[in-house]
């Protein structure tokens, strides 16, 4: 199936909040994304079918140097298809030129599934936020200098590895 990757429009948010509902046990609102949207330092993207579903979606909050994750999600039956991985590439291209230089996020201590993926992105643990989540603690991870040739080096192998998956 081909699937885009681009910015996301107001005109997604309802089918966004919807996949949203079904992922998390504490959804955002429409109402945070629109509010979202509408802030000039956050980036999002969603990913669509050629038919226009939305499958997926991500987020990035922008301050200075850091660039920060707000959120990423894909629809449970679109998982384990590079979807995330390909989020992911889109939102360090997203933060590369906004001319950030670190990556950070949040994450379920329990989620090792998305913790997986966030390590092959280069992210390392580096504390602990007490019940960020209301019924659970958030590791917080970083990924620093996305400018350098290693971590370029890096985003060049899982692009490759992706593409070798799909052709
Ligand atoms: C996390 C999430 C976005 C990953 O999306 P995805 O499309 O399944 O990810 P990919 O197919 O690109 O997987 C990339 C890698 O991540 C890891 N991974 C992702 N989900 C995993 C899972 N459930 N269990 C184990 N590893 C997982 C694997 O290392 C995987 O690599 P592999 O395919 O070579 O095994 C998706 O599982 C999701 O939407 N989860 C619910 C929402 C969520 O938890 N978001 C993160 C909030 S911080």
């Amino acid at each position: 199936m081909t699937i885009t990757i681009r910015p996301m429009e107001r005109g997604d948010i309802p089918a966004v909040a919807e996949l949203e509902n079904e992922i998390y046990d504490q959804p955002w609102s429409p109402r945070v994304f629109f509010d979202e949207l509408a802030m000039g330092n956050r980036r999002y993207l969603v990913a669509s079918s050629k038919g226009g579903m939305i499958l997926g979606y991500s987020g990035l909050l922008i301050v200075e140097d850091d660039a920060h994750i707000t959120t990423i999600a894909v629809a449970e039956q679109s998982r384990g298809t590079h979807l995330g991985t390909r989020l992911m590439l889109a939102l360090v291209d997203v933060a590369r030129d906004a001319d950030t230089r670190h990556l950070t996020l949040e994450v379920r201590v329990s989620n090792d599934g998305a913790q997986r993926l966030y390590e092959r992105f280069g992210f390392d643990p580096v504390g602990r936020r007490k019940n960020y989540y209301k019924d659970e603690d958030a590791l917080v991870m970083w990924a620093t200098d996305i400018d350098n040739d290693a971590y370029q080096e890096r985003i060049a192998e899982i692009r490759a590895a992706i593409e070798d998956a799909t052709t």
